[in-house]
């Protein structure tokens, strides 16, 4: 079976005035294509900073993280981040800021080609209407979709999730959540989740770490989940807030999530 992704022992030590902190501890996880993994855990055991270190961001101080059978260094075209707050560029627009983007992934792209995939994935997120806004006109929830856009556009097979949608009220962040999952299950990427929780009865059982410990799990503590979708809320999906019960993205189930190129 092949694993594209593979977390080993991964472990970071910060170094602090008050001496070595580990903030992490051997982490372990072997994540097949495709999948949606979650990083449960509370504040301050160590989500960011396996993601920060999933991306290329940081590195580990002990054990790594292995992509295809190399071990991961940088920053690369087949991982994207989505941060807890939008990181856009003030001085563009929506469209400028996710066609920027659009020239970062593996592919060469012309202008005119970063520009129909950028309204292409502001589309998919459906916020086409916003693209020629700038984004401190926008909500916390637009530009959390423009975000979303941004890290789409680069076409990344791992797309990191660090908390996106925990600023946002329960409702946006419902119908976020509900986008995601439609575009994880169009696109078939890999996607990987972190998620503060601080309740066991939020997903029993919880591989969430123990309070006040690193996130450490040496492999014991995954746990997959097989419930069949679709999935309904069991508390507050309530009815869309959009006009004609329409809600954000193509809900699509409409056209498949195919670039315009490939179409
Ligand atoms: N550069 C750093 N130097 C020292 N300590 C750090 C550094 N970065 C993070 N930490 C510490 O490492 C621990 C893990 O931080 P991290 O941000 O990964 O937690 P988290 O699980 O993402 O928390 P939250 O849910 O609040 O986002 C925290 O105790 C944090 O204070
Ligand atoms: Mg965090």
């Amino acid at each position: 079976m092949i694993v594209p992704l593979e977390l080993t022992g991964l472990t970071r030590v910060f170094a602090t005035p008050a001496g070595p902190f580990v903030a992490v501890k051997d982490v372990n996880a072997r994540i097949l294509a495709g999948t949606f993994v979650a990083i449960l855990g509370h504040s301050g055991c160590g989500k960011s900073t396996v993601l920060s270190i999933l991306a290329g961001l940081d590195k580990a101080t002990y054990g790594g993280v292995i992509i295809d059978g190399t071990e991961v260094t940088q920053p690369g075209p087949e991982r994207a981040i989505v941060f807890q707050s939008p990181c856009l560029l003030p001085w563009l627009s929506v469209l400028d800021n996710v066609a920027v983007a659009a020239t970062q992934g593996a592919t060469p792209r012309s202008k005119k080609e970063a520009y129909e995939l950028a309204r292409f994935y502001l589309d998919i997120v459906g916020i086409s209407d916003c693209a020629m806004q700038m984004p401190n006109e926008l909500s916390l929830g637009t530009q959390q979709c423009v975000s979303l856009a941004r890290a789409l556009v680069v076409e990344p097979r791992f797309l990191l999730l660090d908390e996106p949608f925990s600023q946002l009220d329960s409702l946006t962040r419902f119908e976020l959540q509900d986008l995601l999952l439609r575009v994880w299950e169009a696109s078939g990427k890999t996607v990987i989740l972190a998620r503060t929780t601080s309740t066991r009865r939020s997903f029993p059982p919880t591989p969430r770490a123990p309070d006040q410990r690193p996130l450490s799990d040496g492999g014991r503590s995954s746990t997959p989940f097989h419930f069949p979708r679709p999935r309904t809320r069991g508390h507050g999906a309530g009815p869309s807030r959009f006009p004609g019960g329409a809600r954000p993205g193509r809900i699509l189930g409409t056209p498949p999530l195919i670039p315009p190129q490939r179409l």
